[in-house]
């Protein structure tokens, strides 16, 4: 009976099953001979012999059957196994750089090509960094045109990357070349050309005899490396507290397309950046003597170049992650 369950098994568990059934402590076999003890001493050896050889019967032909069966389940493996390298291949998706992390990279290597590093500063800011220690005090009116977050009586989200001028004078001493991107906060309804959250790239140079000209100098250098030799710059005068004197820098008329920019026929302007010496004041706070050292500044919105850069019309697709939009950069 034991030999014909085998040749129906067809696993290696169940074969293990039977074993337990029939060899086991409680098994069937094993409860035979467990009654030995019942018989006769003429009868005991002769059963005794006779169950022990079926006993090594049903364990060799147990053996055997394992052995068969542990052979097929491997074949069966490998061929459940085997790959087909004829089959069509599925293509993986590549993401791509946001524009605006394209446009930063591109700013930040003109500037480090300049001997400029990065710096950076904390989102949100302290009252004191990005107003107070700017010459902009608690009733001072530039604080009405920045719309500003607050987060409590002294602490803000910053309105612009200027705070970190202050933390970067206040650490380390001239001469400083830095520039510090980041995003900054203002309470703006949104529309093409506003965002509640956009970002600036800050600039500060401070050393002994800096003057006007190397502000005019850096920023024709940065504007002509992003649109073209041909591209042309223009101060005009304008007033921020924390310089003196202050200038908008306006770049001229320009169109870019995939391969880069073209100067525009005609003579228009576009204003492009905030500048101008660091005042006096910021310099003492920051315990730089401004009779030795003098030092610019600069501050740009990043989402208006890469609008420029990439003749994009509308801010908000900036912020929308469209992948139909993201994927012509
Ligand atoms: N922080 C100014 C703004 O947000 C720009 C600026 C930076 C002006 C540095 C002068 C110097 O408008």
């Amino acid at each position: 009976a034991a030999e014909e369950k085998l040749s129906q098994l067809h696993t290696v568990q169940s074969l293990e099953d039977i074993r337990i059934r029939v060899l086991g402590k409680k098994g069937e076999l094993t409860q035979v001979l467990r009654q030995m003890g019942s018989l006769s001493a003429e009868e005991r050896p002769v059963i005794g012999a006779l169950a022990n050889d079926i006993r090594t019967a049903i364990e060799n032909s147990i053996a055997e059957k394992r052995n068969e069966l542990l052979k097929a389940e491997r074949e069966q493996k490998l061929k459940d196994e085997v790959i087909d390298v004829t089959m069509a291949g599925k293509r993986p998706q590549i993401g791509g750089l946001h524009p605006i992390t394209k446009v930063l990279e591109e700013v930040k290597d003109i500037f480090l090509g300049m001997g400029f590093s990065v710096a950076e500063g904390p989102d949100v800011e302290l009252d004191y960094y990005n107003f107070e220690a700017l010459n902009i005090p608690k009733e001072h009116p530039a604080r009405d045109t920045q719309d500003t977050f607050y987060i409590s009586d002294n602490v803000v989200l910053r309105t612009q990357t200027s705070p970190i001028q202050v933390r970067v004078m206040e650490k380390s001493r001239p001469p400083i070349r830095i520039i510090a991107p980041g995003r900054v906060y203002r309470s703006d309804a949104v529309d093409a050309t506003h965002s509640p959250v956009f970002h600036q790239v800050e600039g500060l140079v401070v050393d002994k005899g800096i003057t006007m000209a190397d502000l005019k100098g850096t920023l024709e250098q940065f504007l002509q490396t992003l649109y073209g030799q041909e591209a042309k710059i223009r101060l005009r005068p304008h007033h921020f507290p924390f310089t003196e004197p202050s200038a908008e820098v306006d770049v001229s008329c320009f169109v870019c397309g995939g391969k880069g920019c073209r100067v525009c026929k005609g003579e228009g302007f576009i204003e492009l950046l905030g500048a101008g010496m660091v005042h006096p004041d910021v310099l003492r706070r920051c315990n730089i003597d401004p009779d030795v050292y003098s030092g610019f500044a600069f501050g740009m919105g990043l989402e208006r170049i890469v609008m420029r850069r990439m003749n994009i019309d509308d801010m908000r697709l900036l912020y929308e992650n469209d992948i139909r939009f993201l994927k012509q950069f």
